[in-house]
Parts: structure tokens; C-alpha cells; sequence
């Protein structure tokens, strides 16, 4: 077993999995429809068609799967908090049973000696407010700091860690700009309000939970090092201007109350969705920064007209990848801990690694066991690519992998599995992978 170097006293270790992935139940106890259940019944927009109507079945069975979490040894579980289930069509009063739920779930936990870890929003949006325009229209923001006070109301005085987004520039990119993911819109640029509408609803969430007590608010970001593909000054503006995109319209506006220069987007002027007042009621105090990280992103200057970008992404040559095709680049993961402690200084939060994990379709043996020794490769490379950023002067508190369980990869539909448990889709049968029991080793080796 590869020495793992000690992280600080007091860091914390858990498991990530979100709600529209694992949960199923999707008609069950008044939950209203979300965009995702709309685009997994549309043909041609999840492979082979799958759906996520069962899942995991982790809304009947989160006792067993809590059971997992306890015998893994996790300090924290970060699990997702279905909008739809509190308010199913996105405004109005709570829906009892729903919030009835995740009060089970948050002290199945608790009991557990587990710290729940909620984000408001994975992804599932009610589909009644795609239907009056989704994260483009501005109001967006308000309903989904109404849900916060919701859920807040019921269960501030019992977690400890709060998180309200995950990854919105992803949910910009694949949702808005591409149309890979959920709602699937294709607009591009033009997609750039439903970043603005995110970060609003992030700074008034945050300031409902502070009303609500909560102790300790977050907000997830996804961060990949944009690494030139050569030397070249095209390739190096490139790999800035994709930087720009991905990383600091996310970060700077939370961290310092300010949009970067778009001016390579061509996007001089003000912004018409940007209001008075925006950036201040985006810019709050933070008590940790969430990172998921699962690859760097190699960019290349655009080929004369091509894209409407002022980058292209290219592949990394002669790198291991996963299932999914991601490259397996840990030193990615010390430099984005180190460049955002670099860049943002003091106006940085404690930095929280909320996701990181990888998808390997190792399933068992004739003897059931499942030997996933490339995960615990891919694990046990990160939390070293943790401690060496920790080691260089990141401050770091805490690990999460992606994923507890094998689940719904969103337009990959079940073809990824990303679990530390192995999750057989027909029977629900869970078995803990290779990888579970390394990384449950690994947790009591470092609290020894
Ligand atoms: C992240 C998502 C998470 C999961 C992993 C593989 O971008 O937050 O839901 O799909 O990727």
C-alpha cells in the first residue's frame, strides 16, 4: 500500500452523490417534474435512452446506503436536495413529504456520526420555471433563495456544512451553451445570463441561510487548469481566455465582487442582465470554496473561422484516461489548488475538494469481488496531489469522492460508473468495490 502523506488534523474525508442520480422515486410523495426528467424522456438525449425513473432507489433505501458511509468511515456525506421534492413546481409553499425526507436522511446521518453536507442545487430544476425560461430569466434567483429559506427553516439547526450550487458553469456550458445536458439549449454565448442568474441565486441563498443560522456555506465550482497546447502566445491567450470562461466568471465575481475582462469574448460593454447591486449581493463572505476537479483542459487557439470563441480544446497525447475518456493528470489537481490560492489570495476561503473520483466500469470477478485497482490508482494519486498542494501552502480541509455509488452519469445515462460500491441496476444489489475498502483504510490511517 502507497504511503499516503498525513493531511492536517482535524481534515475532513467523505463521499459525494446528488439527487437526480441516485435517488429515483421520481413520481413518489408529491415531487414535481424536473428538467431532467423532461430530457431523459426526450429520444436521442441520453445514451441507449436510460433513464433515471429508479436510479439508485436511494429514496427507499438511504438507511442501507448511510449504512455504507458508516462502515466506509467518512467524516462527511455531500448528497444533493431535489428542488422539485420541496417545491414541485418551483414556487409557492413547501411540499411536506419531500422536505420529511431529506429530515430523515440528515438524521440517519447524524445517528451515524456522518456531517451532512447538502448543495441546494444539483441540476434538477423544477421544470415549471424552465418553462417560464429557466436560469435565463433573472426571477430564477429569487424563487431558489425562497426554496433555500425552505429547506433552511427545517434543517439549519442540524448541518453543518451548506453548499448552494454544484458546478455552474458546467450547468451553463452543457446545459445553456451546448445543449448536452438538461435544458439542452444551443445558445452559446447568449448563455452567458444563466452564469449571472446562478451567481445571484448563490449570494441570495447564501444571505437566507445566514438569516437561517446555517453555520457554514459554500459554493462548488468546477476548476480544470487550462494548459496551453504549446508555447505559442496564440495558444497561451487561448488557454487564458478559457480560463476566463470556466474558472473566473465563476470565482471572481463570489471572491471579489467583480466580472473579468470579456473583451477576447467580444463582449465590451456592460452587460444588460447585470443589475445594480448584483455583484454586491453576490459578493459574500464565504466560509469554503468547494472544487470539484477530475482533469486539466488542454487549449489551442481557434482555427480562423471555425467557433465564435477565442479557444479550442484539444486532446492530451499519451496520457492514461478513464471510461469516460478523461485523462487521469493528477498534478492538475496541485495546481488548481495552488492557482486559486495564488490568484485570489486573501479574498480565498478555505478550499474544500467536494468532488474527484473516476469512471472505471470494473464490475466483479467470478468470485464477486471487484478488483478496481486503476480507482485506487486514481484515489490514491489525488489525495497525494491534495497533500503536495497542502504541503506548498493551499489551505485544504477537506476530501470528497465522487461517487459513493455507481450511478446516473447524467447524458452517459448509466455507462459510467464512478462508485466506491458497485451498484447492480437490475436487483439494487450494493457492493463495496476494491477501492472502498482502500480508501476506508486509507481514512483510518490517517486519523491514527
Ligand atoms: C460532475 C458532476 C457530478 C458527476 C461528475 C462525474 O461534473 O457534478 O454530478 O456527474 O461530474
Amino acid at each position: 500500500m502507497a504511503a499516503i502523506p498525513r493531511l492536517p488534523e482535524g481534515f475532513v474525508w467523505g463521499a459525494a452523490t446528488s439527487a437526480f442520480q441516485i435517488e429515483g422515486a421520481a413520481t413518489e410523495d408529491g415531487r414535481g417534474r424536473s428538467i431532467w426528467d423532461t430530457f431523459t424522456a426526450t429520444p436521442g438525449k441520453v445514451r441507449d435512452g436510460h433513464t433515471a425513473a429508479t436510479a439508485c432507489d436511494h429514496y427507499h433505501r438511504y438507511e442501507a446506503d448511510v449504512a455504507l458511509l458508516q462502515r466506509l468511515g467518512v467524516d462527511a456525506y455531500r448528497f444533493s436536495i431535489a428542488w422539485p421534492r420541496i417545491q414541485p413546481d418551483g414556487t409557492g409553499p413547501a411540499n411536506e413529504p419531500g422536505l420529511a425526507f431529506y429530515d430523515r436522511l440528515v438524521d440517519a446521518l447524524l445517528a451515524a456520526g456522518i456531517a451532512p453536507m447538502p448543495t441546494l442545487f444539483h441540476w434538477d430544476l423544477p421544470q415549471a420555471l424552465e418553462d417560464r425560461g429557466g436560469w435565463l430569466d433573472r426571477d430564477t434567483a429569487h424563487r431558489f433563495a425562497e426554496y433555500t429559506a425552505i429547506v433552511a427553516a427545517r434543517l439549519a439547526d442540524r448541518v453543518p456544512h451548506w453548499i448552494t450550487l454544484n458546478e455552474p458553469f458546467e450547468h451553463m456550458a452543457l446545459g445553456y451553451a451546448l445543449g448536452q445536458h438538461a435544458p439542452g439549449h444551443t445558445y452559446l454565448l447568449d448563455a452567458l445570463p444563466a452564469a449571472h442568474h446562478q451567481l445571484l441565486a448563490h449570494g441570495l441563498a447564501t444571505a437566507a441561510l445566514r438569516a437561517a443560522g446555517a453555520p457554514h456555506v459554500m459554493l462548488t465550482n468546477s476548476y480544470t487548469p487550462a494548459i496551453p497546447y504549446s508555447g505559442s502566445a496564440a495558444d497561451t491567450e487561448a488557454a487564458r481566455a478559457y480560463d476566463t470562461l470556466h474558472r473566473r466568471v465563476f470565482t471572481d465575481p463570489v471572491l471579489l465582487g467583480t466580472y473579468p475582462d470579456l473583451g477576447s469574448f467580444g463582449l465590451d460593454g456592460a452587460l444588460p442582465f447585470i443589475k445594480d447591486g448584483d455583484l454586491a449581493a453576490i459578493n459574500q463572505p464565504l466560509d469554503g470554496l468547494g472544487v470539484n476537479y477530475y482533469n486539466p483542459t488542454r487549449v489551442t487557439a481557434p482555427e480562423p473561422g471555425q467557433t465564435p470563441l477565442p479557444f479550442e480544446l484539444a486532446e492530451f497525447e499519451h496520457v492514461n484516461t478513464t471510461d469516460f475518456g478523461w485523462p487521469v493528470i493528477p498534478s492538475g489537481l496541485t495546481q488548481t489548488l495552488l492557482d486559486l490560492t495564488a490568484d485570489y489570495g486573501d479574498a480565498l476561503p478555505p478550499l474544500w475538494v467536494t468532488e474527484n473520483g473516476c469512471s472505471y466500469g470494473t464490475g466483479p470477478d467470478a468470485d464477486g469481488r471487484i478488483r478496481d485497482q486503476a480507482r485506487i490508482d486514481y484515489l490514491e494519486a489525488h489525495v497525494k496531489a491534495v497533500a503536495a498542494a497542502v504541503d506548498q501552502g493551499a489551505d485544504v480541509r477537506g476530501y470528497l469522492v465522487w461517487s459513493l455509488l455507481d450511478n446516473f452519469e447524467w447524458a452517459e445515462g448509466y455507462h459510467q460508473r464512478f462508485g466506491l460500491v458497485h451498484v447492480d441496476f437490475e436487483t439494487q444489489e450494493r457492493t463495496p468495490k476494491d477501492s472502498f475498502d482502500r480508501y476506508a483504510a486509507l481514512i483510518r490511517d490517517q486519523r491514527r
